[in-house]
């Protein structure tokens, strides 16, 4: 038999419920895909800390294993595409929900879902981007492909000391956007300025209800937060500004009008990281690279224990964390 190793398994309790625990697998347990991956880092966003505090319907079948970000190294491929030692990412794609996880020392995935760890970026430094950066990029390159440049006027960011929020602070501040971040946390302004926002609000000022169209400030929003905290921001989006939806921490709701898609040419994009395109990953995973400021990544990159994954994924909830954690695998 082949040589055991952990992994942080999802398995069924009667028909509606499940536990979350380590157990010792072999590559025998691990699901028939062609590319045999060494998983050396992996992270904790916000699915997966659904997943594993079960406070949300992330897992479709069991058992699984979670996590659903992997950098790590090719070992064997029966396809083409990838050669032993390549160094790979895989973001979504199902991991964690109907595609076997990351939090496992090995994995076997489709060659369709990898994506070559660019230049300059080292895996552990990818895995503090994460799907939570990646989508942070989805949504920044989304600003720019509807015109907002930086001379438009204001970002804002909500959910912004949360992991898409931090590095979409990182990004925009970097390509020279003033951006204001919007929090539940004010105790962390500082924090929020020191990754490159202009000004930080508290999360009240948005979070209620909105009238059909406000004082027009934003030239772009990264919502990370949705609910009223999306209306709100819809109707203070200037015109032609472009919103971004990519998340709902804050609620799935979304109360508007019509009014500022009609009257002043708003556009609200839906961002989506886990069905994405390789290219689209590829180009977002290059300009990644080039647009994050690696020191400050590694300024707020949290190192998490293997062992201590199911405590850091209750914390993430009870809002205990900031930024991004990192989970050395392997
Ligand atoms: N579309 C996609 O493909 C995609 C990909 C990745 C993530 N997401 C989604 O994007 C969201 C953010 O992900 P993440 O990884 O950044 O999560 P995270 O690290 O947990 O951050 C979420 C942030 O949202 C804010 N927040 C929490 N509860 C809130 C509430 N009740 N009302 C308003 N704000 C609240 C908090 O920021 P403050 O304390 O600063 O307010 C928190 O730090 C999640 O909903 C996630 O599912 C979607």
């Amino acid at each position: 038999m082949s040589e055991s190793f952990k992994a942080l398994m999802a398995s069924a309790v009667g028909e509606r419920d499940y536990e979350v625990s380590f157990k010792e697998i072999t590559e025998d347990d691990l699901p028939d895909l062609p590319v045999l991956v060494e998983v050396d880092y992996s992270t904790i966003n916000y699915k997966d800390a659904l997943a594993i505090t079960k406070k949300g319907r992330i897992i479709r079948s069991f058992p699984m294993i979670c996590g659903i970000d992997i950098a790590g190294k090719v070992i064997s491929s029966d396809d083409d595409k990838w050669q032993t030692g390549d160094d790979i990412i895989v973001n979504g794609f199902g991991l964690s929900e109907t595609e076997q996880g990351a939090y496992s020392r090995r994995q076997r995935v489709s060659a369709d879902w990898l994506v070559k760890l660019p230049k300059g970026l080292s895996p552990r430094q990818a895995m503090a981007i994460g799907t939570a950066g990646y989508t942070a990029m989805l949504c920044v390159q989304a600003l720019e492909d509807h015109g907002v440049k930086p001379q438009d006027g204001e970002i804002l960011v909500s959910g912004a000391t949360g992991g898409v929020g931090s590095i979409a602070i990182m990004i925009l501040a970097k390509l020279g956007f003033s951006v204001v971040a919007v929090t539940g946390r004010m105790e962390h302004q500082d924090y929020l300025k020191s990754l490159g926002a202009s000004d930080v609000i508290e999360r009240g000022e948005l979070d209620r209800d909105a009238k059909a169209m406000e004082k027009e400030r934003w030239a772009g929003v990264v919502d990370c937060v949705g609910g009223k905290t999306l209306s709100t921001a819809i109707a203070q989006t200037k015109y032609n500004g472009t919103v971004t939806a990519c998340g709902l921490a804050g609620g799935f709701a979304l109360n508007s009008t019509v009014m500022p898609f009609i009257l002043r040419g708003v556009k609200l994009i839906g961002i989506d990281s886990v069905m994405a395109s390789i290219s689209k990953r590829q180009k977002a995973w290059l300009r990644l690279a080039q647009d994050i400021d690696l020191d400050l990544l590694e300024q707020g990159i949290t190192d998490i224990d293997f062992n201590d994954v199911p405590t850091a994924c209750a914390d993430l909830l009870e809002g205990r964390t900031k930024g991004r954690m990192v989970v050395k695998v392997n």
